[in-house]
């Protein structure tokens, strides 16, 4: 979830790193550093706050051709100064950026300073620099001072090291946390992340987990755990520069909610099936007899993962008539569940890296279970971990707040559901039917997006509320609790997601008029008994803001979206609800996309 950007070549290092970093401060935003090595010497600038901070702290002659760049959030210690990376040994000589949890930090600090060495920081990393240290003078290699030292270390770690001793040379190693290299004209870079090497190069290899590699201008090289070379082949990234600019709008986060008609657009991309009405999807590996032989599905995800998740279970559960549950990942691998080989599993991630989903694929694919992925970032370690999946092609959300990549997921569902229910007992008819509201989404979308300048005042009328209530029926549900989080993530307006048919079992006695809903009421056959809800909340002088396909004058406001099949509504549904957010966070004058204490992928436990 920090960013690490190292950088080794004849030129400048701090202008590449400071780059870098910049289009990597989604993932961490409290604090920043840099260190170049010049003449035999390290310099180092770190500051609490942000990387134009940083920028400007650095001064004119922070020369140096080899150097490393990180941007935090927190885990170990408050975000300041000293606890910003890179992490220096006592001498000066290594320093030192880390992304991870290293979880037996304290021990090892006791150790350490059992044997003198003083800490400046109070964070975990800071034991990597002098771990490092003490091996460096008889190790052959930094790469073998690297080595011998994560030997000691229990937990997770992305790195990048460099010694003063040694310019021109940058070591890296990855378990858990992401570490991919870029390969450039004479110079090479690494990263946690691509969108920090795309402007200087496609050509990129990813570390697997117990790999290190060793960067120098003309090369690289990888090796294993058992520290015997390992032959990677580079892979060629699409994604540009113009994926990770606002391209004129003010934040990612609207450009991204704007981008939807094009994103679900790709997610469908010669996947849909005019002659026989199904979906090809072909990376799940699996032909129709397997594809027939699954008795569940069961869904993993975190945050706004887990909400697409139960959208798709409905959309399974209707179309394909496989029982079929969302779980958010982070609770499933602590239960010690049972996996059972005729449930298909189904692991959702933007980033296709965070811990808590990725730690949950690796549980059940010990315990043998059948894995697929439903990942955005190609090549990212979920999807490398699945047993095939479908991607979703929507290009790099970097706003921390999921938009597109939430409605791809919803397609990328339907589309599974009509692959499995096609196999099964869902007709021609139907899945004609499903075809054809998929191909009607974009457009579909686009009208949705002409509502803006409404939906903005709507969201300036509610933003000062004390809290806002959010309810849903059946498919509407996942769609109200997707809509919470995004309200609540980015203004930091409380808001609360209830079924709308649990609103009397308890959270009744909040609604008045500080409390106002905002109820989804799709026109289905759900409709009266979401109405009856209404004229519940109504009585008791709450204010409604509907979001439906119909008026209703028992609702103060109304939004209407256009109409699709009953199952694939959800997906139109949310998309008022991510500008409704965006509208309040900006007329809270919140920094939409970086909200406070959150991080784009959360790669700790
Ligand atoms: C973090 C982000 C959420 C995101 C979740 C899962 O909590 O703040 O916006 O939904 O991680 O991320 P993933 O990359 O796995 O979809």
């Amino acid at each position: 979830m920090c960013g690490i950007v190292a950088y080794v070549g004849p030129k400048d290092a701090a202008p590449i790193l400071l780059e870098g970093l910049q289009r990597l401060e989604y993932r961490g935003y409290d604090s920043a550093g840099v260190a170049v090595v010049a003449s035999r010497a390290l310099k180092t600038r770190k500051v609490k706050g942000r990387v134009a901070d940083l920028a400007a702290a650095v001064p004119a002659r922070f020369k140096g051709t080899t150097g490393i760049g990180h941007t935090r959030w927190a885990t170990h210690g408050v975000p300041s100064d000293v606890n910003a990376h890179p992490h220096l040994s006592s001498d000066e000589r290594i320093a030192v950026v880390h992304n991870g949890i290293i979880e037996n930090a304290d021990a090892l600090r006791q150790r350490l300073e059992g044997e003198g060495v003083k800490f400046l920081s109070e964070t975990d990393s800071e034991v990597l620099s002098h771990l490092i240290a003490r091996t460096v003078e008889e190790a052959d290699s930094l790469e073998e001072a690297v080595r011998r030292a994560l030997k000691s270390v229990v937990g997770t770690y992305g790195i990048a090291v460099v010694d003063a001793q040694r310019p021109g040379e940058v070591v890296v190693a990855r378990l858990g946390s992401p570490i991919v290299l870029g390969i450039g004209e004479k110079e090479m870079f690494a990263a946690s992340d691509v969108a920090a090497l795309v402007r200087y190069t496609r050509q990129v290899v990813h570390l697997e987990d117990g790999e290190l590699a060793v960067l120098k201008a003309d090369g690289f090289h990888t090796f294993g755990g058992d520290a015997r070379e390992t032959a990677k082949q580079p892979l060629t990234v699409d994604w540009d520069t113009g994926h990770y600019d606002t391209g004129g709008y003010e934040h990612y986060l609207l450009k991204e909610i704007s981008e939807q008609p094009d994103t679900i657009a790709r997610t469908l991309r010669g996947r849909l099936d005019d002659r026989f009405h199904v979906a090809h999807l072909g990376g799940l590996n699996m032909d129709a007899r397997e594809t027939r032989s699954f008795r569940r599905v069961k869904i993993i995800g975190c945050g706004s993962a887990y909400y697409s998740g139960q959208i798709g279970a409905q959309l399974i559960e209707e179309l394909a008539r496989i029982p079929a549950d969302a779980e958010p990942a982070s609770e499933f691998r602590y239960r010690s569940p049972v996996v059972e080989a005729d449930t298909l599993y189904v692991a959702i991630s933007q980033s296709g890296e965070t811990y808590d989903t990725l730690a949950a694929v690796q549980e059940l694919k010990r315990k043998g279970g059948r894995v697929l992925g439903i990942v955005n970032t190609v090549g990212s370690a979920i999807a490398r971990e699945c047993d095939g999946g479908v991607y979703l092609h929507a290009g790099p959300e970097v706003s921390v707040a999921s938009t597109k990549a939430f409605t791809s997921t919803a397609a990328a569902f339907a589309l599974l559901a009509l692959h499995l229910g096609r196999v099964r007992d869902l007709s021609p008819a139907d899945g004609r039917r499903i075809c054809e509201g998929l191909r009607a989404l974009p457009e579909q979308i686009k009208e949705i997006l002409t509502q803006e300048e409404h939906i903005r005042e709507l969201a300036h009328k509610y933003a000062t509320s004390a809290g806002m209530m959010f309810i849903g029926r059946v498919r509407g549900y996942p769609v109200a609790r997707e809509g919470a989080q995004k309200l609540k993530e980015v203004s930091y307006v409380h808001a609360e997601a209830y079924p709308a048919s649990e609103l009397k079992h308890g959270p009744l006695a909040l609604i008045g008029p500080e409390m106002p809903t905002v109820a989804i009421v799709p026109d289905d056959e759900m409709l009266d008994k979401n109405l009856t809800t209404l004229g519940e909340i109504r009585a008791r002088s709450g204010r409604i803001l509907m979001v439906g396909h119909r008026e209703t004058d028992q609702a103060d406001d109304c939004v209407i979206v256009p109409k699709n099949q009953n199952e694939l509504d959800p997906i139109l549904l949310s998309i008022p609800l991510q500008l409704f957010a965006y509208h309040a966070a900006v007329a809270l004058g919140r920094d939409v996309d970086r909200p406070r204490n959150l991080a784009k992928s959360v790669t700790v436990e």
